[in-house]
């Protein structure tokens, strides 16, 4: 739905160089992954497309317009722990979003207007299987369920840009298939813009259409930030293709 154009930014803390030169064209509607090692600056960036970090030079471009000095509800995020309001109930979680939307004075939907908001949010709970927990607290669910409502939390704004950092990391193997499927589901659905960091390599490749690997040439010269030393288209899998058992 959207694209995003990273034009040479730089990253400098001090006097220690942390990305260098990144230059992406991030087309609209795909599905990008960011891998590399820790400490490379990948949530950087991702803070960066956020607007919750600026670059030190260089800028960034969604849909041709530089990016609001401000986080905004058109670029959602999802992190690896601690997206959702512990104080909200689920169903309250996945409100917020289109209570911020309709006030952001108030953060209060009244009426009717409440009301069909309540029938969104409930419907976008039964889209990602959490229906029947709409009335527990976040410290009810699992891990599993956790990232589930931070992904129906992201997707009720509608944004058009979804920024997940390590969204799946700390699940367990079945549960993370599981929520790959969804992700999937909801992103094809959606033709948002995603981007992904993780330190999973198959999850990079199996979620991703394109694979960005990030890399400090010399790890230990704080003059030599990260950059882009890998740019891996990834075609389909026979399998996800449409029409495909
Ligand atoms: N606000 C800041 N001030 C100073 N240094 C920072 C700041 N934010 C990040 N850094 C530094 O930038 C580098 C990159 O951090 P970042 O969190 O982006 O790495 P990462 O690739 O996400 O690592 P990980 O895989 O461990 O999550 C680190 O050396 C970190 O200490
Ligand atoms: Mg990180």
């Amino acid at each position: 739905m959207s694209s995003i154009e990273i034009k040479d930014i730089w990253q400098i803390y001090d006097s220690r160089v942390v990305l260098e030169k990144i230059s992406l064209n991030i087309e609209q509607g795909s599905f990008v992954s960011i891998v590399g090692p820790s400490g490379c600056g990948k949530t950087t960036l991702l803070r960066m497309l956020m607007s919750e970090e600026f670059c030190t030079r260089g800028s960034i471009l969604l849909d041709g317009i530089p990016l609001p000095a401000e986080p905004t509800l058109e670029r959602g995020v999802v992190f690896q722990r601690y997206s959702v309001f512990p104080h909200l109930t689920v169903l309250g979680n996945v409100l917020l979003p289109m209570e911020l939307k309709a006030s952001r004075w108030l953060g209060k939907l009244l009426g009717p207007k409440r009301y069909n908001a309540k029938e969104e949010a409930r419907a976008m709970l039964e889209h990602v299987g959490l229906r029947h927990a709409a009335d527990f607290y976040p410290a009810q669910l699992s891990g599993g369920m956790q990232q589930r409502l931070a992904l129906a939390q992201a997707l009720m704004a509608k944004p058009r840009v979804l920024l997940l950092d390590e969204p799946f990391s700390a699940l367990d193997p079945g549960t993370r298939a599981d929520i790959h499927v969804l992700t999937k589901r909801l992103w094809e659905e959606t033709k948002m813009t995603i981007v992904m960091v993780t330190h999973d390599i198959s999850e990079a490749f199996r979620l991703g259409t394109r694979v960005i690997v990030l890399e400090r040439p010399t790890p230990d010269d704080p003059t030599k930030g990260a950059r882009i030393t890998h740019d891996i288209p990834v075609r389909p899998r026979a399998k996800d293709k449409k029409g495909a058992a």
